[in-house]
């Protein structure tokens, strides 16, 4: 297996919110990184959306010019995913669909030597699956960033059926040069973030729904009663609420009725509003 200490190039799959923080956060610690997209355009979006994020730890004099400079010019960006092949540690952070995935790894399996671990940022799907659309599933593992990569301490690791002990040390490991803290799960559905996340922001939505109390309410209720940064409404609206729906709708799978989203989470997608990236979630943004 290649060790976190032979880890120099670092491969991206998808250039979105969540590929184009991990790019950014592997280029900020020293790694070269290749990101890749299926089409330029939302390459180019996700390398403007790093050189907006590392402005503002310019604005704040937590990084100066040359280092945000630097830290672009290790970010390769391509829309082929061969590019990807001396890369020392890949992480897939497609949309979350499992054949997209298992598709992509099958290709990543080709493309990549066959000592390097692949970990992948789902929020909800099976490692294991994933996995088993490779030759090496001891090499797959969880490796679950948080939104806004940049700023969130946190990352999940996610240990498959076959995922190897040196594969999990791995990616604890690079974690850790990212600047982050870990904790770990077993492959079992949502893990233990949205496994409990998801019910609290389903919740919220349903008690706005059936008018517990003003969406403002809600959310001051649990930001100032549980001291959390965000309530329910505004973190859907952040995370988006297709994603959300996604996620709840893979739990509602897999765990049964507990897990059934909201019905309002369902109709505000369905209308479009998908949280600050459409301007129009549970609330109104610029
Ligand atoms: N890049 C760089 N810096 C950023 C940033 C970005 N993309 N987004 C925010 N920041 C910085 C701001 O510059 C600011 O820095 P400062 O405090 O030093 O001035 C700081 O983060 C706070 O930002 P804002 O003042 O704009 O806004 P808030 O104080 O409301 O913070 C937040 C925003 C960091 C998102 C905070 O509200 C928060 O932590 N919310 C909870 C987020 C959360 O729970 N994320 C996990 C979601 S679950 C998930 O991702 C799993 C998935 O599978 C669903």
């Amino acid at each position: 297996m290649r060790e976190l200490d032979e880890v120099e190039r670092v491969g991206v799959v998808g250039a979105g919110t969540m590929g184009n923080g991990i790019a950014q956060v592997a280029a900020a610690a020293g790694y070269d990184v290749v990101m890749r997209d299926i089409e330029t355009e939302f390459v180019e979006k996700g390398l403007d959306a790093i050189d907006d994020s590392l402005s503002r730890f310019v604005r704040k004099e937590e990084m100066t010019e040359a280092e945000k400079a630097d830290a672009l010019d290790r970010i390769a960006g391509t829309t082929d995913l061969a590019d990807l092949g001396d890369c020392d540690l890949v992480v897939e952070a497609a949309v979350e669909k499992m054949d997209i995935k298992r598709d992509i790894f099958a290709d990543l399996d080709e493309v990549t030597d066959e000592d390097v671990v692949l970990a992948t940022n789902t929020s909800t799907l099976s490692i294991t699956t994933i996995a088993a659309a490779t030759e090496r599933p001891d090499l797959v593992v969880g490796l679950h960033f948080m939104n806004p990569v940049p700023v969130m301490k946190g990352v999940e690791v996610v240990t498959g059926e076959h995922t190897s002990d040196g594969a999990t040390e791995l990616a604890h490991g690079f974690s850790e040069a990212l600047g982050k803290e870990t904790w770990e799960s077993d492959d079992k559905p949502g893990f233990v973030t949205n496994r409990i996340l998801m019910p609290w922001i389903n919740e919220g939505v349903r008690a706005f729904d059936e008018g517990v109390a003003a969406k403002e309410d809600i959310d001051r209720g649990m930001t100032l009663g549980t001291n959390v940064p965000m309530g329910p409404l505004e973190l859907a609206d952040h995370i988006g609420l297709d994603i959300c729906l996604d996620a709840s709708e893979t739990l509602h799978e897999e765990l049964g009725d507990r897990y059934k989203p909201a019905y309002l989470l369902r109709r505000k997608v369905d209308a479009g509003d998908l949280g600050k990236k459409t301007g129009r979630g549970f609330y109104e943004y610029e």
